[in-house]
């Protein structure tokens, strides 16, 4: 849990996690102010109550929305069916691209999609993916399968794409197998206004205008899959990026439309992540004026074992517990990236962006082990919540992620096959966060508790509350606990907060999975909780996630 996450004084057991950022006086100037929540069933024994107190005197970061963004690689079936499908499919498609995925994605308010990968990025040409799609180049995709990479997708394709479901590009060029010359051609071809030669080309294939890209990512994990470099090796390359990959697109020259440079940045949590992170960073404080920095990624997936050997389907208490587990570390890593990052750069002026995440599990069965395709179950939805809260509490330095992957790879939010489609829990989780893009952190008070699985012991409970653009407040509570409901009694101190509406999302099991054939057992249902004397009753069920705003 955060600093900003403290345990309530009066309701605190001796066991429960406490962490605590606030002096006395600041609790006692907290009280008289602060809306204070919690909840309860009527039948329910006291240590199940929780409490939780919205701060609304003292707002912190903006949560950017750019942290709910989604990374698209050709990867299986993640570009190829699962986003293209080709303007002669049967499936209903605009110009290529599946009507249900933009329909669904859209309602998502998908901030920004990364593409084209992942390992995919560094042996990708981006001449391949442009022209008249018959005549482009059939390639191979090693990295994932050895499968034929038509290139179908390619440039158009994808700017299309985004446009259609209203997301900013973030593009990663290849540093590992491709030029500096190469890379400046793509963004020379897709962002200049003037009468170039690569302009032209790309008027030819139907854009006379520049395309605007907000985000560049400078290689991908370039100390593994993108060419194994030493840190010192990657930096060289990134200054040579960062000076010459330009983008020339007039409205992007100045202010914040200016394209962000994003550099390769940890990816683990043994002590060589720290010396990448400390590499860079110190050559960013010291850096000449001809190259810069607004990002450094980092990279971190929910695996309890490598090869992942968790099961996506058919496991119990103790995979949920353990996974959980693993995923909570993605806070102490943000911990200690950031305190490196703060040490050369106190302003803060380079972002963290957590540009690969989720949960990593084994092959389903029956796929192509290079495809990763795995299930996506309520553990998945109350993983995904953790890791946005942990997100949001860092929102001063963590100011975009994308979770790995958009659809039918690793942790997606949507899975198709042929014609069909089904929503994951995550996908519900992202939708109930959608008033948490570009709002408020406002920090909360809440006395965590503990959850004991085996040798593991978790918070119960875990929350966040923010303001949104409008002045609304919304709190996100996730009950980790598979067995216990936990009780929320809404008290407004000071505040005229009158009712609480909004959703829940939970499951019979903790394997519950939506498919195509029952999609709906994994969705939100409404809730709702009235003023009663001065309390708002609510109940959490056991591994859920419920969104409410406070309605005055
Ligand atoms: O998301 C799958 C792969 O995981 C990406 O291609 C790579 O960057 C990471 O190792």
């Amino acid at each position: 849990m955060a600093p900003t996450s403290v345990a309530h004084p009066e309701t605190t057991p001796n066991s429960d996690h406490r962490l605590t950022s606030s002096s006395l006086r600041d609790r006692l100037f907290f009280l008289t102010f602060a809306i204070i929540v919690f909840i309860l069933t009527p039948l329910a024994a006291a240590q199940d109550s929780v409490a939780l107190s919205v701060d609304t005197t003292k707002p912190g970061a903006k949560i950017d929305r750019y942290i709910f963004g989604q990374f698209a690689e050709h990867l299986g079936h993640g570009v190829y069916e699962g986003i293209w499908v080709g303007p002669d499919s049967k499936i209903p498609n605009t110009r290529g691209i599946r009507n249900d995925v933009v329909t669904a994605l859209k309602e998502l308010h998908v901030p920004n999609v990364r593409w084209p990968g992942g390992c995919f990025a560094d042996e990708y040409h981006w001449r391949n993916g442009s022209g008249p799609i018959e005549k482009r180049s059939v390639t191979l995709n090693p990295n994932w399968g050895g499968v034929i990479e038509p290139n179908s997708f390619g440039t158009h394709e994808f700017l299309d794409f985004v446009d259609q479901i209203e997301a900013a590009p973030y593009i990663s060029v290849n540093v590992g197998s491709g030029t500096p010359h190469e890379a400046a051609d793509w963004l020379e071809y897709m962002t200049t206004a003037q009468p170039t030669t690569l302009q032209k080309e790309r008027a030819a294939n139907g854009h006379a205008a520049p395309y605007k890209v907000p985000f560049l990512g400078i290689g991908n994990e370039s100390w593994d899959c993108g060419g194994n470099m030493s840190p010192d090796y990657y930096l060289s390359q990134f200054k040579i990026y960062s000076r010459f990959v330009r983008n020339f697109n007039p409205a992007q020259q100045e202010g914040d439309q200016q394209m962000l440079k994003i550099a390769v940045g940890p990816g683990g949590t043994e002590p060589e992540w720290t010396t990448w992170t400390e590499t860079v960073m110190k050559a960013y404080q010291n850096r000449h004026w001809s190259w810069d920095m607004n990002g450094l990624s980092m990279h971190f997936y929910s695996v309890v074992k490598w090869p992942p050997a968790y099961t996506s389907v058919g496991f119990g208490e103790a995979e949920y517990s353990q996974i959980l587990n693993k995923t909570l570390e993605i806070d102490e890593l943000i911990r200690r990236h950031s305190a490196i990052m703060d040490k050369y750069d106190p302003q803060k002026k380079v972002a963290l962006v957590v540009d690969e995440w989720g949960a990593w599990y084994a092959p389903s069965t029956g796929s192509n082990p290079g495809f990763l395709v795995q299930q996506n179950s309520l553990r998945d939805a109350v993983l995904a919540a953790l890791n946005l809260n942990i997100f949001a509490r860092h929102a001063d330095r963590v100011r975009m992620a994308n979770i790995a992957q958009m659809v039918n790879v690793l942790q997606a939010m949507i899975m198709t096959d042929k014609e069909k489609m089904v929503l994951t829990p995550t996908y519900y989780v992202y939708k109930m966060y959608v008033p948490f893009q570009d709002a408020t952190f406002i920090p909360v008070v809440f006395n965590t508790g503990t959850y004991t699985s085996g040798n593991i012991t978790l918070p119960r409970v875990d929350a966040i509350a923010a303001r949104d653009k409008n002045g609304k407040l919304w709190l996100a509570i996730t009950n980790i606990d598979p067995q216990r409901a936990i009780e929320i009694d809404v008290s407004a101190v000071g505040s005229n907060a009158r009712s609480l509406t909004g959703e829940t999302l939970t499951a019979p099991k903790v394997d519950s999975v939506n498919t195509f054939d029952a999609p709906g057992t994994v969705i939100p249902k409404p809730v709702s909780a009235k003023m009663q004397g001065n309390k708002l009753p609510l109940t959490l069920p056991p591994k859920s996630i419920t969104v409410v705003s406070v309605e005055q």
